[in-house]
């Protein structure tokens, strides 16, 4: 990325010190669509990333109706809302990311201030590594940096607690803003965008945010990005129709055992004793969400263990699951990972994130990164017409004030 600052006063001239705020992108390698059924998850945060180059305007906190202006370094555009004030007409919708943050950053109780900023990302947009939470987080932080200026550069928790408030609390503040632009997401993204941790996945339960850092032996394994330059269409739709075939499964298997409120307090015993009250698709999208969790448990049990094949092994069964259960694959990304799984030292490869179209994730051995990389670019783009991008990527830092 450009150097921000340098940007900020070429396009808003030099106005006071800039504060750089930054909100990573995620992989997740195992748990998918168990977040918002109170399940596990296993992401870890990545060195793509939200950056805003921030001055804050001058007027007091208390002045009631900050304005916010943004130039986007990606869509080449200025915009600018009032917070309290409509949404204007024209508004782009890269724009209301910073916009619903602020709603629900001021419903908290925040005194928010207006300010004026750059904006840039590489984190791909619509790939499934998670653009808009990095782009929550990063404005999120931009707010709280605005608002108390006296705050050092620092991880985010630092900024988070200024303002009273916990970096679960953001996660979750950050997560109701994505539901108001209109994709009713779990806490995963948000999350690991805030609390990503240097060759570390996290293991985070969703139901009560506890999580662990678990390290990824990065002698042993890599882990590889593959985005299959299949752009994500109708996600939303499709997205909340799955959550509410969960929930109808929920409803329906609560008549076993009145203790179940999510997917994730659903045994596979108990399923597989009452899966006939549930509808054919609602019963396989549980099937799902009921099997995965098992799977990151078990994922995680084996990463302790250094068993890196039966984490593999597990990566693929998810994938199977996705492609068959949940139908969030797409022909592409089935190829993907049908040649990956060709590769002597490939692990294992799934889909990653909520499907549709978006990126694969590898899990190779390192001598297995190039004959990989080869396997991929030899067929993908034949059969497909599509052209990959390829990348290793390794576990980065959680969201940080970097200056
Ligand atoms: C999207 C959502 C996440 C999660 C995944 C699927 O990325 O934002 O909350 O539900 O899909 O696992």
């Amino acid at each position: 990325m450009a150097d921000l600052e340098a940007r900020y006063r070429g396009i808003f001239g030099d106005d006071g010190p800039v504060r750089i705020v930054c909100g990573p992108g995620r992989v997740n390698l195992i748990g998918e669509h168990t977040d918002y059924n109170g399940g596990f998850v296993m992401p870890m945060a990545l060195d793509v990333a939200v950056r805003l180059a921030l001055v804050p305007r001058d007027e007091p906190a208390t002045a009631g109706k900050p304005t916010v202006t943004l130039w986007s370094e990606q869509f080449d555009e200025r915009a600018e809302f009032t917070l309290g004030d409509a949404e204007p007409p024209d508004a782009p919708h890269w724009l209301r990311y910073p916009m619903k943050v602020a709603e629900v950053l001021a419903q908290e109780g925040l005194g928010l201030r207006g300010f004026s900023a750059v904006l840039d990302g590489n984190v791909p947009i619509g790939s499934g590594l998670s653009s808009s939470a990095a782009c929550e987080v990063a404005s999120a932080l931009a707010f709280l940096v605005a608002a108390r200026p006296d705050v050092p550069a620092g991880p985010a928790g630092v900024a988070a607690e200024a303002h009273g408030l916990s970096t679960c609390r953001l996660a979750q503040l950050c997560q109701q803003a994505e539901h108001r632009v209109g994709v009713r997401g779990g806490i995963m993204d948000q999350f690991v965008s805030l609390h990503g941790r240097v060759g570390h996945a996290i293991l985070l339960d969703c139901r009560d945010l506890s999580y662990q850092t678990m390290p990824l032996p990065t002698d042993e394994v890599e882990v590889i990005i593959i985005d299959s330059a299949v752009p994500r269409r109708l996600t939303e739709g499709a997205y909340n129709e799955r959550r509410s075939q969960c929930e109808e499964g929920v409803g329906r298997l609560r008549k076993f055992d009145a203790s179940i409120e999510q997917l994730r307090d659903v045994s596979l015993d108990l399923f597989e004793a009452h899966k006939a009250a549930l509808p054919k698709t609602v019963r396989r999208r549980c099937r799902h969400v009921i099997t995965e969790n098992t799977r990151v448990l078990e994922s995680a049990e084996a990463m302790k263990a250094g068993d890196l094949v039966r984490f593999g092994e597990l990566l693929n069964a998810s994938h199977d699951s996705l492609r068959d259960d949940y139908e969030v694959s797409r022909p592409e990304l089935d190829l993907l990972v049908e040649i990956a799984r060709g590769v002597k030292g490939v692990l294992g490869s799934r889909l990653t994130g909520a499907g549709f179209g978006g990126c694969t994730v590898t899990l190779a051995r390192p001598e297995a990164v190039e004959p990989l990389r080869e396997a991929v670019l030899a067929r993908y783009e034949k059969e497909t017409g599509l052209v990959p991008h390829i990348w290793v990527s390794e576990a980065a830092a959680g969201a940080t004030i970097e200056v």
